[in-house]
């Protein structure tokens, strides 16, 4: 199967089919996924879209990153991070 990927912070993160942005992005490395509103880090952490640890953008709306799959050519950024 070929690779599929999507844009983090313009890295292009490997995943496979159904994998969650959450998944991809440990499985390449990133554990921290940048700050909230708050100035939290935000990370991967329950896994099961309980904790709201794992928010991060995804085309500009903000999503769980552990429930979300992935796809091919979408462009995921920290909550806080410049969405223009
Ligand atoms: S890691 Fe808890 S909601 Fe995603």
């Amino acid at each position: 199967m070929n690779a599929q990927t999507f844009d983090w912070m313009g890295q292009a993160i490997s995943f496979r089919s159904g994998e969650s942005i959450a998944a991809a992005l440990a499985a390449a490395g990133i554990r921290q996924f940048g700050a909230d509103p708050l100035g939290q880090e935000t990370r991967y952490f329950c896994g099961i879209g309980a904790c709201q640890c794992c928010l991060v953008r995804v085309e500009g709306t903000v999503r769980e990153a552990c429930i979300t799959p992935a796809r091919a050519g979408m462009r995921v950024i920290p909550m806080e991070a410049s969405h223009d």
